[in-house]
Order: structure tokens, then C-alpha cells, then sequence
């Protein structure tokens, strides 16, 4: 069977397993999903060790991804499987405009995708950037590792080696995202045309992209992560964000723990964000204190203040401690384990406040 037809069956597979997930009466029911707290709280030490796998992933969109990944880590026995998987989950869904198809395209009316995949055990990563026509830049990412000497692929040779390997071209525009970008092209020409902005480049809306970052935990204590995004709404076609950069959007070590990023990655990328709050773990801080911790380095480096930053990290440690911290009010992330799934805030380290799902307009 071709990689693609085998792809495509288990996508399938896949998918109507995260809608079952919800819907039935099984150990993953709705009933199983614990309601989610008003507060943010830190988990405690190897509070969910014989649950596992565990997984946690940013914003709400990323509930539906855990529990594929759980069910997927759960049946394959793969946890690359499961991170490619559950990342599907939120690539394939048209509604969500930062991720996959559906997502807000560049300036020129592209859809680029960012997308990358660690794994802790070896400490191998691969990664896709700038990469068009492909449902799956996740898949892309998990390709480069496992197939190539590189770490990273951009663009047109990306598409070129994802089409090698078996993977379709498919239209990733949607009818919903073109008229938008129509508009705003209309909104842009109307603005040059006022002569304080001639100067100037199209103004690139800041709000518009959330990411979804994946980190996971299997019952031997190895760690995974895999991250995937359409990046910054109507950015300058090429540009490329934190999260296919290793270190930035994602890191895993798999003696320490793994981190991942949402927000604006100019922010993050300059700072070798996720990195960083790995570095936090190893010295000691539990995960939402080096979210924490990171965040406030980069706000004292950064000539941003914090309320300007926009930027949110979610953490897992080799002890199954996990947590998450961000600038503004209104950063979620979701949980999974093998009992249930649920919702939670992460620590919000100023008064801003942003959306409930972000960037995520649909
Ligand atoms: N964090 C996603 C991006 O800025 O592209």
C-alpha cells in the first residue's frame, strides 16, 4: 500500500476516532472529561505516572488532539504515531483558521505552514517551513527526521520531497479564507492609497495565529513533541515563525522535559524560547514556574513590555508534572491521559486579556 493511501486510512481512522472519543461511553467519554478550572493551578509531581500516556497541548483546539493521541499512543504503541496523529486532528479541521487547511494565508493569499517533531529518547528532529499544498506539514516534519540526514526543509523542495514520499498536493485555501483575504487585500489598497501609509509595509495583523504545540509522555518516561501552525495571518510570503525552529516553537529533552510556544513567534525567536524553559526544568523550576521564568527573561530582554509580548509556553517534565504561562489572560491548554481529558488555564502573567481561543478567529 502506498504511503499516502496508508496515510489517508489511518488520518481516517484517526479522526472518527477523536469524534467517537467525545461521544462515547467508553474510559474516554464526555463524562470522563473533568470540568475545567477558572483558575490556572500547577500540577503535582507524578500526579498522573499510571495514567499515562499523557499528553498537553495549547489552547482548546488542541483537547481533541490529546485524546486522538492518547487513543493512537494507546493502540499502536507508538508515541511518534501519536504526536503525528493527534496533530492531524487539528490540521484537518477547516474551521480552525491557524493551523492546517483553513488557515489565514500570506499577503499573497498563500497558505505557508510551519511544522516540526522531536523525538526525546534519540534527540531527533525534523522540521518544514514555508510549505504549501500539503494537509500534513506534521507529517512532513516526522518524514524529514526519519528519512533524511537534514533537519529541515523550506518551501518548494520541501513540497518537492513531501510529494515524493507519497503525499497529495491539496487546495488548502478555503473559500472562507479567500474572501477574507480579499477583503483585506481591498482594506490594504485603501490604506496605501492614504499617503501617511505609503511608506509603509501592509500592516500584518499580530492577533490573527495560534499554534498548536504537543508534548507527550509515555509510561517509560520518554518524552515527544510536534508542533504546527499557518503562522502569522497575511505575513510576508517566506516568512517563517518559532514553530518549526528547534528550540524555539518546541524542545524536548528527554532527561530534563519538553516545552512548546503559541503567540507571536518574532517573540519567542528571539529568545530560543522553548529552549529556555527547558533550561528553567533543569535547574530546578517545576513547569509553570520556567514558563514563568521565561517569559519574564524574555520581557527583560525585549524592548516589548510584557502586555506587548504575546507569547505563551506550555511544559512537561520527566516526572509527568506539567503546566503552562503565557502574557495575557485567556491562554488554555488541554490535558489527556488514558482517564480523560480536560481544559485548563495557564498562569496569565499580566491583566491583558486575549481571546478564548487566541489568534484562532474562525
Ligand atoms: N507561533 C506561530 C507563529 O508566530 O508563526
Amino acid at each position: 500500500m502506498s504511503i499516502n493511501r496508508r496515510r489517508f486510512i489511518q488520518r481516517s481512522a484517526c479522526i472518527s476516532a477523536a469524534g467517537a472519543f467525545l461521544g462515547s461511553s467508553g474510559s474516554f467519554s464526555s463524562s470522563s472529561v473533568i470540568g475545567r478550572t477558572t483558575a490556572w493551578q500547577e500540577s503535582s509531581p507524578n500526579s498522573r505516572n499510571d495514567k499515562r500516556p499523557f499528553f498537553i497541548a495549547t489552547w482548546p483546539f488542541g483537547k481533541l488532539s490529546c485524546e486522538a493521541a492518547v487513543k493512537v499512543a494507546l493502540e499502536s504503541g507508538s508515541m511518534l504515531d501519536a504526536i503525528e496523529q493527534g496533530i492531524w486532528v487539528t490540521e484537518s479541521d477547516v474551521k480552525n483558521a491557524s493551523v492546517g487547511i483553513g488557515g489565514i494565508p500570506n499577503a499573497a493569499g498563500q497558505v505557508e505552514l510551519d511544522a516540526c517533531i522531536m523525538s526525546g529518547p534519540d534527540h531527533n528532529a525534523g522540521s518544514v517551513a514555508a510549505i504549501q499544498d500539503i494537509l500534513h506539514p506534521i507529517s512532513v516534519a516526522r518524514l524529514v527526521m526519519e528519512k533524511t540526514p537534514h533537519v529541515m526543509l523550506v518551501g518548494g523542495g520541501a513540497k518537492q520531497f513531501a510529494l515524493q514520499h507519497g503525499l497529495e498536493s491539496t487546495p488548502l485555501l478555503t473559500d472562507n479564507q479567500k474572501a477574507r483575504w480579499e477583503k483585506w487585500k481591498q482594506d490594504q489598497e485603501s490604506k496605501r492609497q492614504d499617503e501617511s501609509q505609503s511608506n509603509k509595509s501592509p500592516k500584518i495583523d499580530q492577533d490573527n495565529h495560534d499554534t498548536i504545540a504537543m508534548l507527550g509522555l509515555d509510561s517509560k518516561g520518554d518524552l515527544f513533541g510536534g508542533c504546527s501552525t499557518s503562522g502569522w495571518g497575511y505575513k510576508i510570503p517566506g516568512r517563517v515563525g518559532d514553530s518549526p525552529i528547534i528550540g524555539s516553537g518546541l524542545y524536548v529533552d528527554n532527561s530534563v522535559g519538553a516545552a512548546g510556544a503559541t503567540g507571536l513567534g518574532e517573540n519567542v525567536m528571539r529568545h530560543c524560547g522553548s529552549f529556555l524553559v527547558v533550561e528553567m526544568m533543569r535547574n530546578g523550576a517545576s513547569p509553570t514556574e520556567a514558563c514563568e521564568r521565561a517569559v519574564n527573561r524574555i520581557a527583560e530582554l525585549d524592548p516589548k513590555n510584557l502586555n506587548n509580548l504575546d507569547i505563551n509556553f506550555i511544559a512537561l517534565n520527566k516526572n509527568g508534572q506539567y503546566g503552562a504561562a503565557g502574557t495575557s489572560r485567556g491562554f488554555r491548554y488541554a490535558i489527556a491521559d488514558r482517564e480523560g481529558s480536560e481544559v485548563l488555564d495557564a498562569k496569565a502573567l499580566s491583566e491583558k486579556s486575549i481571546g478564548p481561543e487566541g489568534g484562532n478567529r474562525k
